[in-house]
C-alpha cells in the first residue's frame, strides 16, 4: 500500500487529522490497534473548548453535537461549602464550552471517515515504523483481515503518530533525541458515570478538606462525578455507598443544595501526571495529542489540545503538497510547543490550587483558600482562568 501520510492511532488526534487532510486533498490511510466497537465505546474526555466545537462544525461533522451537545457559558468553584460562578460568556469574549462526550466525537469522525469510503484499518498488531530519518518512511503491521495474517507494507511521505501516550511512535525516536519533562502527582481520579439527572446545570470544581471533588454530566438523564482518590485506589473498596457518601460530604454546601444520587452504570481510576517531550517531531515523525504530552484532567485540556496539533500539522503538511515548502513543517513542534506548554501551566495550576496534597500544612491550605477567594473575586484572575478554559485563540 502507498499513501501520503501514514497516521497511527484513530483517537481524536488522528480522526481530525485525517478530516483535515481530506479537505485539502491530501491522501492517508488511518492503522488503529483496536476495534471500532471498543474505541466508540471508550468512556474518556466530556469538555469541548469553543475552538474544537467551531472544527467540528466546519468539517461536516456537528450535526449530532448541536442536537446533543449541552452549552456551558459558566462553571461554579465551590469552597468553604459555597459556590462562586465564574461566567466565561462576560469574562472570555462571548465564548463558552460543550459538554459532548469524547466516544461521541469518535463514533461521528469515525462515520464521515467511513461514509467518504477513505481508507482505515481496525485491528493492527505488530506496527513497526521505519526510516523515519529518510524521505521515504514505512509502517508495517500485520492485520486481522478474515482468513489472513500476513505483514502488510504502508510506504508514505510522512508518518503523523497519532497513537496516545503508550503508543509505538515516541518510542521509535532514536535515544536521545527527546528531552522529557514530567511531573506525578500522588493522587487520581475516581470517575463515575450514574443514571441520576445532574444536580447543577453547570460544572462544579470543588475544594474540600478531604480532597477535590468534580460535578459534570452527559446528558440531563446522566451524571459524570470525580472524586480525587489514590493514584492506585484499589476500586473493590468503593462501593457505590461509599462513593456517594463521600461526594456528598465533598460537594455539600450551607444553602441546603442537594446532590441526587443515581444507579452508578461506569467506574474508573486515572492516574494524574504532566508530560512533554521535545521536540514533537523527527525526521519524516511528527508526533500529536498524547503521544507528545499528557495533561492532568482537571482543566479539561487533553483532547482539545490534541485538535490544536493536528489543526497545526494539517496546515504545514497542506503547505508542503500546494507548493512545496517545508518551512511550516520544520516549525510543527515550535509552534505547537508555545501552546503545550501554555496549557500544561493552565492544566498544573488548576491541579494544585483544587487538591489536596499528601504533604499539604495549615500554610499550604490557607494559600489554596486565598487564591480561590482572589480568583472568585478580581475581575483579572477569573478572566484568565475564563480565557484559558474556553481555550486560548489558535496561532
Ligand atoms: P488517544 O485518544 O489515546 O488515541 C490514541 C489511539 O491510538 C487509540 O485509539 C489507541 O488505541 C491507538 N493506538 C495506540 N497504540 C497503537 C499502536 N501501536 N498501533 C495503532 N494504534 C495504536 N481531555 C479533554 O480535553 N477534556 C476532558 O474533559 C478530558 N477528560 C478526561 C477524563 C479522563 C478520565 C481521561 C482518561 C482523559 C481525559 N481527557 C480529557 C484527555 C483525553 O481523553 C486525551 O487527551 C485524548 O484522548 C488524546 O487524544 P489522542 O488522539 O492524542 O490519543
Ligand atoms: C470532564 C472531565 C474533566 O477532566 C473536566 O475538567 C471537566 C469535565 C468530564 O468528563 O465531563
Amino acid at each position: 500500500m502507498r499513501t501520503q501520510i501514514a497516521i497511527i492511532g484513530a483517537g481524536p488526534a488522528g480522526l481530525f487529522l485525517s478530516l483535515l487532510l481530506d479537505r485539502l486533498g491530501i491522501q492517508s490511510v488511518i492503522l488503529e490497534l483496536h476495534t471500532r466497537q471498543y474505541i466508540e465505546g471508550r468512556v474518556r474526555a466530556g469538555l469541548l473548548e469553543h475552538n474544537t466545537v467551531q472544527l467540528m462544525h466546519e468539517l461536516g461533522v456537528g450535526d449530532r453535537l448541536k442536537r446533543q451537545g449541552l452549552e456551558h457559558g459558566g462553571i461554579e468553584l465551590r469552597f468553604n461549602n459555597r459556590g462562586h460562578r465564574i461566567d466565561f460568556r462576560e469574562l472570555a469574549s462571548g465564548k463558552c464550552v460543550t459538554i459532548y462526550a469524547q466516544h461521541e466525537v469518535i463514533k461521528d469522525l469515525v462515520a464521515a471517515r467511513l461514509a467518504a469510503n477513505k481508507p482505515m484499518l481496525f485491528e493492527t498488531a505488530n506496527l513497526q515504523l521505519h526510516a523515519i530519518d529518510s524521505t521515504s518512511p514505512y509502517v508495517t503491521f500485520q492485520h486481522n483481515a478474515p482468513g489472513q495474517k500476513s505483514t502488510e507494507r504502508l510506504d508514505c511521505d510522512f508518518i503523523a503518530g497519532c497513537d496516545g501516550f503508550h503508543g509505538v511512535s515516541r518510542t521509535s525516536i532514536p535515544q536521545g533525541v527527546l528531552t522529557t519533562y514530567e511531573r506525578d502527582y500522588p493522587f487520581g481520579w475516581l470517575g463515575i458515570l450514574a443514571q441520576a439527572p445532574p444536580s447543577s446545570h453547570e460544572l462544579i470544581y470543588a475544594h474540600h478538606d478531604r480532597g477535590f471533588a468534580l460535578l459534570s454530566m452527559r446528558s440531563p438523564q446522566v451524571s459524570r462525578l470525580y472524586l480525587q482518590c489514590a493514584p492506585d485506589e484499589n476500586l473493590a473498596l468503593w462501593p457505590d455507598d461509599r462513593i456517594w457518601h463521600e461526594l456528598q460530604k465533598r460537594l455539600a454546601t450551607h444553602d441546603g443544595w442537594k446532590l441526587t444520587e443515581g444507579p452508578i452504570i461506569q467506574k474508573g481510576v486515572t492516574g494524574m501526571r504532566s508530560f512533554v517531550v521535545e521536540p514533537m517531531q523527527y525526521g519524516r515523525l511528527c508526533l500529536a495529542g498524547d503521544s507528545a504530552h499528557i495533561v492532568p484532567p482537571t482543566g479539561a485540556k487533553g483532547l482539545n489540545l490534541a485538535v490544536a496539533d493536528v489543526r497545526v500539522l494539517a496546515v504545514a503538511l497542506g503547505a508542503y503538497y500546494s507548493t512545496g515548502t517545508t518551512d511550516l513543517l520544520a516549525q510543527y513542534s515550535a509552534t505547537c510547543l508555545r501552546r503545550v506548554w501554555k496549557v500544561q501551566r493552565f492544566s498544573w495550576w488548576m491541579t494544585q490550587l483544587l487538591h489536596r496534597f499528601p504533604d499539604d500544612n495549615p500554610f499550604d491550605h490557607r494559600r489554596q483558600l486565598a487564591e480561590l477567594d482572589y480568583v472568585t473575586t478580581s475581575r483579572a484572575a477569573s478572566q484568565t482562568l475564563a480565557e484559558n478554559y474556553v481555550g486560548l485563540p489558535l496561532p
